[in-house]
């Protein structure tokens, strides 16, 4: 079955890794994460934002997906459903409908109402056995449509949002959803390291718009105190790539390659060594 996400990132911040969370888009994705995981014998946390959802018909369509493939596919590695960057409407449509993790995407309003919306979900989340993750500071970048300047977060506003008994913490740090400009900074290592000051040794941290941080960049937020890596547009820049390759090559042309099941198998092949390469440069292989 799905589990909260809080056992195995609290288990990573101790073991100085990361968790990954990849977002799912449909059941090549689903099945293609699961699979890898398991022969990795890594964690896994399934990221759906609600655009995706609303793209799979629904929260209780993605949700009675994930736990039958669990199921069918004998996947024994820990794995949580988790919505990405949750409404408050959204955060209880998918509590409803059996997540077992949350995202409460707060970060848009003002400190004070995102700490009283947090707050509240909090204890309706730990009510049910379910993780709840919270954002401060917005992180840069366009996703679904919401687009943020990545401001970097407020270490105090951090730590009284750390207060409220999250489970783990999205904080921006310079980094953004997509794909990164030539231009960028960089990760701002020293609004981390106040940050985790801040929010003390035990509150574990969420690294946001994961795709194309160069690794070492990466490795250093983990060994400063980032438990998650959210992962979303390279699993997709990959798959369009492997699916590109075989239609230009005509494939889909010859014998039955049109065929749904062998068109898409390319794409769904290059998200299994995307995940190996990403789960790779977090350290969560073979720990579950
Ligand atoms: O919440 C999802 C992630 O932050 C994804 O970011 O698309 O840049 O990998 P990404
Ligand atoms: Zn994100």
């Amino acid at each position: 079955g799905l589990v909260s996400a809080k056992e195995m990132i609290d288990k990573a911040l101790e073991g100085h890794y990361a968790i990954a969370q990849f977002n799912i888009n449909n059941l090549e994705w689903t099945k293609a994460i699961l699979l890898e995981c398991e022969e990795l014998k890594a964690p896994v946390i399934l990221g759906v934002s609600e655009g995706a959802a609303k793209y799979m018909t629904g929260f209780k369509t993605v949700h009675a997906m994930v736990s039958a493939m669990v199921e069918a596919l004998g996947i024994t590695v820990p794995v949580a459903l988790h919505l990405d960057h949750g409404t408050w409407e959204g955060a209880h449509a998918a509590l409803e409908a059996g997540f077992s993790s949350i995202m409460f995407d707060g970060s848009h309003y003002d400190i004070e109402e995102n700490i009283a919306k947090t707050k509240e979900l909090v204890a309706l989340c730990h009510s049910k056995g379910v993780s709840l993750e919270a954002e401060v500071g917005g992180i840069g970048g366009e996703e679904d449509g919401v687009i943020s300047t990545g401001e970097c977060a407020d270490p105090k506003e951090c730590a009284e949002v750390a207060a409220l008994g999250v489970d783990f913490l999205a904080c921006g740090i310079g980094n953004i959803h997509g794909k990164y400009p030539a231009n960028w900074a960089g990760l701002q290592f020293d609004v981390l390291a106040n940050i985790k000051d801040a929010i003390g040794p035990k509150m574990p941290m969420v690294l946001h718009g994961g795709s194309g941080i160069p690794d070492d960049q990466v490795k250093k937020a983990i060994s400063l105190g980032v438990s998650k890596v959210n992962v979303n547009t390279e699993l997709q820049l990959v798959f369009a790539a492997a699916t590109r390759k075989y239609i230009e090559e005509g494939k889909d042309q010859q014998g039955k390659g049109y065929d749904p099941r062998k068109l898409l198998k390319p794409g769904f092949e290059a998200i299994k060594a995307g995940v190996k390469d990403r789960l790779e440069c977090f350290g969560s292989i073979g720990k579950a």
